[in-house]
């Protein structure tokens, strides 16, 4: 056990670049255990998260006091980073340490790649007693197994092709919400003319992201966003609507703030909610946040899909995994991923999160109406879902982080030109091929 232990740790370390002794590696599985069995009662779980903003903490701290009913003590390990930059390193490290929490917030292609290594609880007996197999919507099935084992829990779903509009701006300048690319450049060609900055936006690497696979999904559907970021074939990158795409994330660099600067997502939601933008492109995470802050949907804002994007889902899960450490908590890790998928706790987590039940069975009529949009368009399955690069459901990691950082040096650089950035990408994609054929 404690070889086969060894040698995920050195391939994990070997994914994070380290170099690290088989020696060094039995000294920290023999070192003590941070929150071991004899220090914390086996009802303690350590929960390590990435939801820090207030109506994440809100929606982390109702789910705590759930678990609470059930006497599972959730300790609080919340790590800054939007889209989850700083905790997939921070979790990286720990486990590297022999320190890894007993709840993690893994999702998509990574909840595999954790399952791979062989750190990841199965959760067949929890998932078979609450039937999971018929409850929940077939891609959050798939999404939750690794080889036949359920190894995650999931918790919600976020649409992260939504565009919120300010109804103050949007009625006093007669404004109708965008449907279409051609609707979206008159409407910001008025506000602009208004004096209004027409989208709030970030030049943080994954929110520019955000914005470009949803230009992706508008110019083209599911289909060729899969191609692009689920198959990553090198020939897509030729494609006209991905030129059209890049022509068009340049334009709308015209309607953001000069320059665009680099802020945290909430700071970007605080710059829409103060009037001071007309309108936001990005994950329904954002509801919450407003919503939070005192701002009702269908009152100071609505939301819409991205235009173009009706039709389509672009979905971000929400799971939790459970590594097994050293299998003493396992009676309250099986607590917490029955509850969270529990009809009473999805409706009352999801309305606070901005996301939308993982269940078939919940009721849309009790939604607002962002959530209901989002819920009756997952329902209708894969064939109008697009898994989103940015939040993980397309690919790994290392794939994934490399797509952006040519994404955003394109968004950020104004010299850097269209062929360039095809050129780099479908030479990347070339590479990642042919090393995925070298590892096989
Ligand atoms: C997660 C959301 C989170 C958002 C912003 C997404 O990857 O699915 O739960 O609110 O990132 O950090």
């Amino acid at each position: 056990m404690a070889y086969i232990e060894n040698l995920a740790l050195s391939r994990l370390a070997r994914q994070c670049g380290l170099v690290i002794s088989m020696a060094a590696l039995t000294g920290a599985l023999a070192a003590p255990v941070a929150y071991g069995g004899t220090t914390q009662p086996d009802t303690t779980l350590q929960v390590l998260h990435w939801w820090t903003s207030a109506s994440e903490r809100k929606a982390a701290t109702l789910l705590a006091a759930r678990l609470a009913d059930e006497g599972v003590v959730w300790r609080d390990a919340g790590i800054p980073g939007g889209a989850g930059i700083g905790a997939g390193k921070v979790l990286k490290s720990r486990v590297l340490a022999n320190d890894a929490p007993e709840v993690t917030q893994i999702i998509g292609v990574s909840i595999k790649e954790w399952a791979d290594l062989g750190f990841l609880l199965e959760l067949d007996k929890v998932a078979s007693t609450n039937k999971w197999n018929t409850v929940f919507f077939p891609t959050i099935q798939n999404l939750i197994q690794h080889r036949k084992h359920v190894v995650a829990a999931p918790l919600g779903i976020h649409r992260t092709n939504t565009l919120f509009y300010n109804r103050k701006i949007f009625t006093s300048l007669k404004l109708s919400p965008p449907e279409s690319w051609d609707e979206l450049v008159v409407v910001a060609a008025r506000l602009k003319a208004a004096g209004v900055i027409p989208l709030a936006q970030s030049s943080e690497p994954w929110q520019v992201a955000t914005l470009f696979e949803n230009l992706i999904l508008a110019e083209s559907g599911p289909d060729y966003h899969r191609e692009l970021f689920v198959k990553q074939n090198a020939q897509a990158v030729s494609d006209k609507r991905f030129v059209q795409a890049l022509e068009r994330l340049r334009q709308m660099k015209g309607w953001m703030n000069n320059p665009v600067d680099e802020r945290v997502w909430p700071e970007v939601v605080r710059q829409f909610a103060r009037n001071e933008a007309a309108m936001m492109i990005t994950g329904d995470w954002v509801k919450g946040e407003l919503n939070e802050g005192g701002f009702a949907t269908d009152e100071a804002f609505s939301c819409t899909a991205m235009p173009g994007t009706a039709r389509y889902h672009l979905y971000s899960v929400d799971t939790f995994s459970m590594f097994t450490n050293d299998y003493s908590r396992v009676a309250a890790q099986e607590k917490l991923a029955r509850l969270v998928a529990t009809p009473a706790v999805q409706a009352e987590y999801n309305a606070v999160k901005g996301s939308v039940s993982v269940r078939r069975d919940a009721d849309p009529a009790k939604m607002d109406s962002c959530a209901r949009a989002s819920w009756t368009t997952f329902a209708q399955g894969a064939a109008v879902q697009a898994p989103s690069l940015v939040h993980r459901m397309a690919t790994d990691e290392t794939s994934k982080d490399a797509i952006i950082a040519v994404i955003h040096r394109y968004f950020i650089d104004g010299n850097v030109s269209i062929a360039e950035t095809q050129a780099k990408l479908a030479a990347m994609y070339r590479a990642f091929s042919s090393n995925r054929k070298t590892n096989q």
